[in-house]
């Protein structure tokens, strides 16, 4: 019903009255009025008088309600421990394709490696569970098209190059503004979920413990509208995924990486290997040219760049 309202306010641009929303509606006037209300409390700035209603402003905040043709399978919740955590729950009770976790904030958001993932209000954190019927060996790839359409929303609205960093981060200005979590269950070679997490740093301010992430807003010195940015980065996703190939997806994301060609160091939990990063290969996984001038694959890790003027930067 709140979507409804608001899109009968966002339509006439001015005053509506309670009559006529609550005929159109179809519910009680009483009823119009306390879904005002709650939108009231939600943020929204709505005045009213003898005449009606008017929507003044709407929150950035990526209520439920502001994707109706998701609705069904998509759960906001203003504070969670991880939305990884819910998502994996939901995933495992059999929840649809495309089904999403999005929360204002998380208590204990988790990073790769075992870190923690810092989530104050103003960034978007959001679990996606996806169920492709592809083979496991295939599954990298979701993540790689996802942090692709990652890079091509954040150039394209908010106007800043962002560059992809093996294997799923996302770099503007040489600063971390994005990562990325997955988890995955399959069946014998089938996949049967796997859940993407991602935390943007759109409107917050990192602290500084990690001196190499920082914001969009930090960057472009802009506020983000974090719905509208949401919204544009699901509908691209999905239809990537619906309608492109994944087997094109490694060599797009070459075309806008920032590791390719760079000195890196990737730590995995068993070792660390250290060279130039050479290519991508079909699967994923990252080809270091290693001192002894031989090729190595790394396959997951912490990647590590040196930075241009060769101090070593790690981001
Ligand atoms: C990383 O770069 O280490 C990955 C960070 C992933 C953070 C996101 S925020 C939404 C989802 N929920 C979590 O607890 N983690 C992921």
């Amino acid at each position: 019903m709140k979507a409804q309202i608001l899109q009968q306010l966002r339509k006439s641009k001015g005053i509506v009255s309670g009559e006529i929303l609550s005929n159109r509606l179809g519910i009680s006037r009483v009823a119009v009025w306390k879904h005002i209300q709650k939108l009231l409390e939600s943020g929204y700035q709505i005045e009213s008088g003898p005449k009606g209603y008017q929507l003044i402003a709407s929150p950035d905040t990526p209520f439920a309600w502001e994707f109706p043709a998701r609705e069904p399978n998509y759960h906001y919740y203003q504070e969670v421990s991880s939305t990884m955590d819910i998502a994996r729950d939901i995933a495992r009770k059999g929840c649809p394709d495309f089904t999403l976790v999005v929360a204002e904030k998380q208590v204990n958001g988790r990073g790769r490696m075992d870190r923690r993932w810092e989530s104050p209000a103003g960034g978007l954190y959001f679990t996606m569970i996806l169920r492709p019927e592809i083979s496991l060996v295939l599954s990298p790839l979701l993540n790689f098209a996802a942090s692709l359409v990652l890079s091509q929303t954040i150039q394209e609205t908010c106007q800043v190059e962002a560059k992809v960093k093996w294997p799923n981060d996302i770099l503007v200005q040489d600063h971390k503004i994005s990562g990325m979590l997955s988890e995955m269950e399959a069946e014998a070679d089938l996949v049967s979920f796997i859940n993407i997490g991602i935390g943007i740093n759109i409107n917050n301010t990192p602290s500084t413990d990690v001196p190499s992430a920082s914001s969009i807003k930090s960057i472009t010195g802009r506020t983000h509208n974090r719905r509208e940015f949401l919204s544009e980065y699901l509908n691209r996703l999905e239809y990537r995924l619906r309608n492109q190939d994944l087997g094109t997806v490694i060599a797009e994301w070459k075309t806008c990486t920032a590791t390719l060609g760079r000195q890196v160091k990737v730590v995995t939990r068993t070792g660390v290997t250290q060279g130039t990063a050479v290519d991508v290969d079909e699967g994923g996984a990252l080809v270091v040219r290693i001192a002894d001038g031989s090729l190595k694959k790394v396959f997951y890790g912490d990647c590590f760049h040196n930075s241009e003027k060769g101090k070593g930067r790690s981001v």
